[in-house]
């Protein structure tokens, strides 16, 4: 079962990964709607409880919905480039112009089509690595510049990457909802960023799937 469930995840990323275009080809779609989300995370030399090692930030957002997600939103490639859209977005949502270039663009794919919508809508996916400070630094202005706090977003979230004797940390956050594929973009983000041992990671995501209650 251990090895099933992560060769279940892998497979699954990879049946994305066939439905992932390049940037460019994304662009080209047309009568598409785009919208851009990006992972900042950073190393830190921070512990919990002064013993755990808590290793990296990183940032995810309990949005309106009550979902789990990544911070960036919808853009207009007409008007903006793709990271200039998300730039926007973060400025909105998290109080910090954070640059992004495309060198950060990891994949782009088609939302799975919702029912009832006639536009289909192209996501695009970024990682950016910062400074602790610079984490820091959006935290703060999170909850005291950004206009969509409170509103669009409830508040940033760290996720837990260790995980505790009793299984807490990202076995109980994998547990939780997340819109799209956000949960899919965090755990392959962690596994190929190195952020969490494969071991590890296999463990939280069978483990999670015995949480809901
Ligand atoms: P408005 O300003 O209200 O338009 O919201 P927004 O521009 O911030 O858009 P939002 O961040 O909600 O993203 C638009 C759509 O992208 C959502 O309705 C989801 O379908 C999808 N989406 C949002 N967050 C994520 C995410 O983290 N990952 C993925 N894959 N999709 C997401
Ligand atoms: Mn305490
Ligand atoms: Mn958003
Ligand atoms: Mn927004
Ligand atoms: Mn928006
Ligand atoms: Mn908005």
């Amino acid at each position: 079962l251990q090895s099933g469930l992560l060769a279940q995840h892998i497979k699954k990323g990879k049946q994305m990964a066939s439905g992932q275009l390049s940037r460019d080809e994304a662009l080209e779609c047309s009568h598409s709607r785009h919208a851009c989300h990006v992972m900042l995370y950073s190393d830190t030399a921070s512990q919990l409880f002064g013993r755990i090692p808590i290793r990296h930030v990183v940032l995810m957002q309990m949005r309106f919905d009550g979902l789990l997600g990544f911070p960036g939103g919808l853009v207009e490639p007409s008007e903006e480039t793709l990271e200039e859209g998300l730039t926007r977005e973060l400025l909105e949502e998290l109080g910090v112009a954070v640059p992004v270039s495309i060198e950060d663009h990891v994949a782009s794919s088609f939302a799975p089509s919702r029912p009832g919508s006639s536009s289909r809508l192209m996501l695009h996916f970024y990682v950016k690595k910062m400074e602790e400070e610079g984490i820091l630094e959006v935290e703060k202005a999170a909850v005291s510049t950004a206009v969509d706090h409170g509103l669009e977003v409830m508040g940033m979230v760290r996720v837990p990457l260790y995980t505790t004797k009793s299984d807490g940390g990202l076995p109980f956050f994998l547990s939780h909802s997340f819109i799209g594929n956000a949960r899919s973009q965090l755990v392959d983000s962690l596994l190929r960023l190195h952020l969490v041992s494969p071991q590890e990671l296999r463990h939280a995501l069978r483990s999670s799937q015995r949480k809901h209650s």
